[in-house]
């Protein structure tokens, strides 16, 4: 049956991949595409579903009522898919307060949209609506060298940004308790793969050798990360969506567990031995570590593939490999990204229409 999806922050990393995989995999959809279009916003993921008719774009902000309101009347929504945030840790550090307006209120302002449009009685919504919000394992704060976070993992966010984080999914799951809105949030781990703004380890990374600039390094690099495919995650938020559970959590993880400095080698021997053998470990270059910095994230994935059966299909090594091919193919597109050229991308389609 034909489902009408707001998705907000879809011109972000994870959000465009998302908008790719659902037009790819569900013909009679409707996918409704709210961003800002702030620095992370990039037109240019979605320049191939543009046109599209089951896509449509509208540039707003999450927090504005006005806004948001007149696109839940024009629209009949089924789910609220949430991946607009401000998502970069440093940026958090040295700016908190965007990320308590973007991911806290706007998170909050979705929910009383959702549960004014959908109620049809006490406590009662509409057949399957559903709520989605899309979060992150630094909610749980960090790891020792042992054990792995689970649903029932304490917060204990460290970062402004992942408090933010954690304070959206506290409202989130406040929203299911006390008026029993029906909905889910996923927490993953780091993704990578296409469209990734390269202030992100691996695209700035990939970016830095193919360009041959330093690669910085945060202290000794050996803080572990566990790295999720992104297309593996938007396989997970689509089944949450349709199967999950509601009121449920469900961590997303890859089985994919590197420290920091692995990865950078990874990218180094790739580019060395495939692209241009002058790169080498000699570009690596140690900085002062970030404020705070996590030691280890790692997710216990059981229990989304106990309940709906999903596993990571793609493992680092071939992940990686894919994801620096990508970068190699789409170079115009991170020339763009680095000049600051994709900011003017959303302005010149729509002179041309
Ligand atoms: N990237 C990761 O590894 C990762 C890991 C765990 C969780 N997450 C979560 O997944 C979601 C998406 O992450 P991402 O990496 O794609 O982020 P991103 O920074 O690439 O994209 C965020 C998008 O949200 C938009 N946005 C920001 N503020 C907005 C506002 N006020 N109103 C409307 N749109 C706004 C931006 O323009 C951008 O397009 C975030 O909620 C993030 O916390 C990301």
């Amino acid at each position: 049956m034909s489902k009408t999806y707001l998705v907000t922050g879809g011109a972000g990393f994870i959000g465009s991949n998302f908008i790719h995989y659902l037009l790819k995999k569900h013909q009679d959809i409707l996918l409704v595409n709210v961003d800002k279009l702030t620095y992370a916003g990039n037109l240019e993921n979605l320049a191939s579903v543009m046109d599209d008719k089951r896509h449509v774009f509208a540039q707003a902000d999450i927090c504005d009522k006005d806004a948001m309101e007149k696109l839940f009347d024009l629209y009949d929504f089924d789910y609220v898919v949430n991946f607009a945030a401000e998502s970069h840790v440093d940026r958090s550090i040295k700016d908190p307060d965007v990320f308590a307006r973007t991911n806290v209120m706007g998170t909050v302002n979705l929910l009383n949209l959702a549960k004014k449009h959908w109620l049809i009685g006490e406590d009662t919504y509409k057949p399957g609506v559903k709520f989605q919000q899309v979060s992150t394992d630094e909610v749980y704060g960090a790891l020792g060298s042992e054990g792995f976070f689970t649903e029932t993992t304490p917060l204990s966010p460290h970062s402004p940004y992942s408090a933010s984080k954690a304070s959206a999914d506290l409202f989130v799951q406040a929203y299911g308790d006390t008026y029993k809105l029906p909905l889910n949030i996923t927490r993953c781990s780091n993704n990578y793969g296409p469209y990734q703004f390269p202030e992100k380890l691996i695209p700035l990374m990939i970016n830095n050798c193919l360009t041959k600039k330093q690669l910085p390094v945060y202290g000794d690099g050996m803080q572990v990360r566990d790295w999720l495919y992104v297309e593996d995650h938007c396989r997970a938020i689509d089944l949450v969506l349709s199967k999950g559970r509601p009121g449920e959590v469900y961590n997303v993880g890859g089985h994919n567990e590197r420290p920091n400095v692995f990865i950078v080698k990874s990218i180094i021997d790739y580019v060395h031995d495939s692209i241009d053998p002058s790169v080498s470990e000699a570009l690596i270059k140690h900085v002062v570590d970030r404020k705070g910095h996590d030691r280890r994230y790692g997710i216990d994935p059981q229990k989304i593939k106990d309940e709906l059966g999903w596993e990571p299909e793609t493992m680092f090594e071939d992940g990686i490999k894919l994801t620096i091919r990508w970068y190699l193919e789409h170079r115009e597109w991170m020339e763009h990204v680095t000049s600051g050229s994709y900011q003017k991308y959303y302005e010149q389609m729509y002179a041309n229409r």
